[in-house]
């Protein structure tokens, strides 16, 4: 049997890299990864996952068209995930979210339409695209179905640009889809986490404060909830969706990768402080920063439904091997500033 074929762009962050090592354990697929390492790190894990011989590794900027030139064609299965993210990046370089995530859709759509049409790509979208509801409405359903309106709350705050990215990338994919006759898959992931997922993110930063043994421990917006999904629970998810026939009729279908648990911030700071076994002797509560969501939480019927995908790691079990990771990978560049809990 001939080997499948897989591309993974920004197969050097945090998804990527988790999910080449997925497909590497559970197929005999040969898989190009292909990253500027804008954001992803040429480190010591990312060098073991090449070390293996079924993996190429392209350094290409998805910006530039002739990139394209280098990337190859016919792959069975192709994972757009490449873009610029992190709160932090909406407000540093809007118009450099803006610049990267349309150009790279929209010359990648045009890669895949013209030499891999026969494929099948899967397009990661975010929770952000409900952002924009829920601050201008005050809510939306909880959990949240995919087929909500979804809003931009306000072009001109920096804040929307990458939300708006993301729409713009679904709006490419369904309708180039549609008219090119090509398989694919929106994914919506609702808060993935787990080791070697950067640092500027709420478990990151808060595991990295317990390692440090910071007290009293300040946490933010200790009512806010969010719903955390373990990488390896998200990247199987990802590979069923593109591994199963239910999902190549048109137009294609955008799906949540998520789980049905809500945890507050506090419960999450609590499950840490149990798993390091390390609590401070005081908590310096702080209310959740301007433009917080109080809630998140998709709904995860649909996957469910149509590819029998729930997701399977505690809470417990997954932040007990984020936090053994971070532990042991500390932020060189770690400042001592507040826990943001924008995730
Ligand atoms: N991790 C999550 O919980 C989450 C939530 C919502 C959406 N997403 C989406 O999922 C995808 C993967 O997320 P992640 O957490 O792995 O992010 P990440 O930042 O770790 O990975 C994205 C990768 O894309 C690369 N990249 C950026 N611009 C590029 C360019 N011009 N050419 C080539 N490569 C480029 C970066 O260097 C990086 O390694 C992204 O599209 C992100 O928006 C992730």
């Amino acid at each position: 049997m001939e080997r499948k074929k897989i591309l993974i762009t920004g197969g050097a962050g945090f998804v990527g890299y988790h999910l080449a090592r997925h497909l590497l354990s559970t197929s005999t697929a040969k898989l190009v990864l292909v990253d500027n390492l804008f954001r992803g790190r040429m480190d010591a894990e990312l060098k073991t996952v090449l070390k293996n011989s079924r993996v190429t590794f392209l350094n290409l900027d998805l910006t530039d068209p002739r990139a394209y030139l280098r990337l190859g064609s016919q792959y069975d299965h192709v994972y757009h995930l490449a873009a610029v993210n992190g709160t932090g990046i909406f407000y540093d370089m809007p118009h450099e979210v803006m610049r990267i995530n349309t150009a790279t859709i929209l010359l990648f759509l045009e890669w895949f339409r013209k030499k891999n049409a026969r494929g099948k790509i899967l397009f990661t979208s975010s929770n952000e695209a409900y952002a924009g509801g829920l601050s201008s409405f005050g809510q939306l359903p909880i959990p949240t179905p995919e087929n909500v309106p979804l809003v931009i709350a306000d072009t001109y705050n920096p804040r929307w640009t990458y939300a708006g990215t993301k729409l713009l990338g679904e709006l490419f994919l369904i309708h180039y889809a549609e008219h090119y006759k090509f398989r694919g898959v929106i994914v919506r992931p609702h808060n993935f986490y787990g080791p070697r997922a950067g640092y500027n993110h709420v478990i990151p930063e808060l595991s990295l404060r317990i390692a440090a043994r910071i007290d009293p421990f300040p946490i933010y917006g200790a009512t806010d909830t969010r719903s955390f999904c373990y990488i390896d629970d998200a990247v199987a998810a990802m590979v069923l969706l593109m591994e199963s026939g239910k999902t190549d009729g048109q137009p294609i279908e955008t799906v949540h990768i998520g789980v049905a648990e809500e945890t507050p911030i506090r419960v999450l700071v609590e499950t840490l402080f149990d798993v390091a076994e390390w609590r401070p002797k005081k908590l310096d509560i702080h209310e959740a920063p301007k433009g917080s969501v109080a809630r998140r939480r998709g709904d995860v019927q649909k996957i469910k439904k149509l590819v029998g995908w729930a997701a399977d790691v505690s809470l417990r079990d997954g932040l007990k091997s984020t936090f053994a990771w971070y532990a042991t990978h500390p932020d060189t560049k770690m400042k001592n500033e507040r826990i943001k809990v924008f995730v």
